[in-house]
């Protein structure tokens, strides 16, 4: 039997759902189920930001309505993903106690008002949390239809208040002991910042202090302890009624305000809400979305190394894009597949019906205002989810990744931070993408992993820029590649230590340089509209003569490493042939060094080389026409589902190493799949 992310056995589809919204209206809530039914849904979120109606007066709950609605939707074949309300206060509350709202960097405390910000830190929000969510548990927990925890929504933000400072300097005391201490890791000695009192010590402010790198990073460190530490706080009385109903949180993508990998321990399952920018090309051509979309959801699947949810998209359109462009016929149909491609057992939606008023009334919704269930969006959701009803087996199926990225947020937070070498476009995850764009595009899968994780299982480890070194990663590096693995690891990488303060003596620091067999001289950095060229010498296999390279050009010197490409520069007074790409040998593995920001081609020629000589594969050995993608996982007993996407406008056909029958339709394809515009299969080996 599959193993599902939650007691239901199935894929999971369904939606945000917000019934306190219309307890006025019992017609509404009645067809709420029907029209659930024919969109083939088997389960909802609710009580996501339900809390003044769970608890309209302070200590007054009122949770018999709840009750009611999760058993009808039970009765229906409906299960409840039961959220806790914290993400959003009642009014009485925020007036009755105005600790409980945020104060921003500007020292300014909020007015009651919008959501998804609240003090982690007040003991007054804290206890009301604890209240409600007590509550929840000794009458939900153990509830069949409920089968997971959502533990508030989209966590995110920073506090400033008194509360949260006082705490800050607790945490500091903690962490450093002495003040000498801080001030040394924090380099305070620079402009004369000393700290010589520990109340001295504030969170950083456009007011105030921002040029402490240690004080900034170390800000978020603590925001992301302090969110944690709130969120055990949450899960502690759920837990308590309940121990085996697992939790999850909605992860927002790419977003740092905190670091989502402290939440792992928490989290028995990783949720995340997917809204790329759809159709805001010129032609027509999806994949740059996709590619942020699926690099997302692989980076999900990796946290746990099991599938992950896609807790909320759009069926239509978001009402928060500068341009709101509804999903093309069919379109949802495509990212529903390729949410599955890279790992996710659900596709759920924000939101199940639109509201009548407020900021989200034109958010797509499963219903609209129409009330009818013949509209195209709701067609595509119910073929959605009658699709998924026949894929109970991929339930649990992993991808199998031999190859990795290495994404650290606290060195993304670190280089985001650093005050040069660019501080124009190099903190923006582009040189991730560069590694990630052709693995994807060739169908080859990809584990994302941050410095804490474990990376021995894989073939090849891609390090772009890790620029901050903290606990043991540097030594997992060396110890992976002496073992026989292959690593990739690029300019800006190994500079600083985990208080962002420089290595001194040669870098990359902590043993890298030998890893690589290269030492870093300087680092150039160019303006966008200049470049250089990455002459090639000779590489362990075939690639183009010459790669264009610009914003980072590191000089370096080749310390044992064998040269395989060096720059060749317009700057009359560089010496030649520096360096630009090298290889070593080091224990049983291979290490390269990319001193330079190459074009996206070179990653292309050389990655995808690089993963043939490792016998690493792509999903379907066969080369991909442009704008397709390809993915599978494998199902327990060895059954292995393939995915096809086709990003483009335009049809495109895909020859297949072998014959594959489509899941939906039973149609066989022998050696070649036809792929019109946008279309997306899930396919098995034909027998
Ligand atoms: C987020 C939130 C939802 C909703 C959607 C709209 O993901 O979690 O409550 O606001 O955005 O896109
Ligand atoms: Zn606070």
């Amino acid at each position: 039997m599959a193993r599902s992310l939650t007691p239901l056995p199935h894929m999971l589809h369904g939606a945000d759902y917000n019934p306190e919204q219309w307890l006025h209206d019992p017609a509404i809530l009645a067809q709420d189920i029907e029209q659930m039914k024919l969109a083939h849904f088997n389960c909802v979120s609710v009580g996501i930001f339900s809390w003044a109606a769970l608890e309209p007066a302070e200590g007054e709950y009122r949770l018999d309505w709840l009750a009611e609605i999760i058993d009808r939707l039970y009765e229906n074949g409906i299960c409840t993903v039961l959220a806790t309300p914290s993400a959003a206060r009642p009014v009485w509350m925020a007036k009755k106690y105005p600790e409980v709202l945020r104060t921003g960097a500007d020292r300014v405390r909020g007015l009651m008002g919008g959501r998804h910000n609240h003090c982690y830190t007040s003991p007054v929000y804290r206890e009301k949390v604890r209240a409600i969510n007590t509550k929840l548990a000794e009458r939900f927990a153990k509830h069949p239809a409920v089968i997971l925890w959502h533990i508030s929504n989209e966590l995110q933000g920073e506090c400033h208040c008194e509360l949260c400072q006082e705490a800050f300097r607790g945490w500091l005391k903690e962490k450093y002991g002495s003040l000498e201490a801080l001030n040394r890791a924090w380099w305070t000695a620079f402009w004369s910042h000393t700290y010589t009192d520990w109340s001295q010590i504030e969170s950083p402010s456009p007011l105030g202090e921002t040029n402490i790198h240690g004080l900034n990073l170390d800000w978020k460190r603590f925001c992301t302890h302090q969110t944690v530490d709130f969120f055990e706080h949450e899960i502690a009385p759920l837990k308590a009624a309940n121990p085996s109903l697992p939790v999850t949180t909605n992860f927002m993508g790419f977003h740092d305000s905190f670091d989502y990998y402290k939440l792992r321990p928490l989290l028995d399952v990783i949720s995340w809400d997917s809204y790329p920018l759809w159709h805001n090309s010129e032609n027509g051509d999806e994949r740059y979305n996709a590619l942020w979309s699926d690099a997302y959801s692989d980076l999900c699947r990796s946290m746990l190394g099991k599938p992950f949810l896609i807790m909320e998209n759009t069926p239509s359109q978001t009402n928060w894009h500068g341009v709101c462009r509804p999903k093309k016929a069919g379109f949802h149909k495509l990212t529903a597949v390729s949410s599955l491609a890279h790992g996710a057992d659900s596709i759920q939606y924000f939101q199940w019906r639109q509201s009548r008023g407020c900021s989200e009334k034109f958010h797509g919704a499963v219903m609209t205002h129409s009330n009818r269930t013949d509209t195209r969006v709701f067609q595509e959701v119910s073929a959605v989810g009658e699709m998924l009803g026949k894929l109970d087996r991929l339930c649990g199926a992993k991808a199998i990744a031999k190859a990795a990225i290495l994404y650290d947020t606290e060195s993304h937070w670190a280089v985001n931070d650093a005050k040069g070498p660019r501080n124009d476009g190099i903190g923006d995850n582009e040189l991730f993408f560069r590694f990630y764009e052709p693995l994807w595009k060739a169908g080859i899968a990809v584990d994302i992993v941050n410095a804490e994780m474990d990376f021995s299982g894989y073939h090849l480890l891609c390090v772009p820029m890790l620029y901050l070194l903290r606990g043991d990663v540097a030594k997992r590096i060396a110890d992976f590649t002496k073992q026989g693995g292959t690593v990739i690891l690029t300019m800006h990488t190994g500079l600083v230590d985990e208080n962002d303060l420089c290595f001194m003596g040669d870098t990359p620091a902590q043993g890298l340089g030998e890893v690589v067999g290269v030492r870093m001289l300087e680092i150039d950095a160019l303006y966008d509209y200049q470049h250089e060229t990455m002459r090639i010498r000779h590489t362990p296999f075939p690639m183009a003569e010459s790669y264009r390279c610009g914003k980072l050009c590191e000089r370096i010197s080749a310390e044992g490493a064998d040269i395989l490409a060096v720059y060749e520069s317009d700057d009359p007074c560089l010496p030649d042939n520096l360096p630009c790409l090298t290889r070593h040998e080091y224990g049983r593995g291979i290490a390269y060094y990319l001193a330079a920001f190459a074009e996206p081609r070179f990653f292309s020629d050389f990655l995808l080389s690089l993963c043939e000589r490792l016998g690493i594969k792509p999903a379907l050995d066969t080369t991909l026409p442009d704008g397709v993608t390809a993915a599978s996982r494998m199902a327990e007993g060895g059954e292995r589902f393939y995915f096809v996407m086709n990003w483009t406008a335009e049809s495109k056909s895909v020859n297949l190493p072998f014959g594959l029958t489509d899941v939906e339709t039973g149609r066989q394809y022998r050696s070649v799949l036809p792929m019109p515009p946008y279309a997306a299969r899930i396919l098995l080996r034909s027998v």
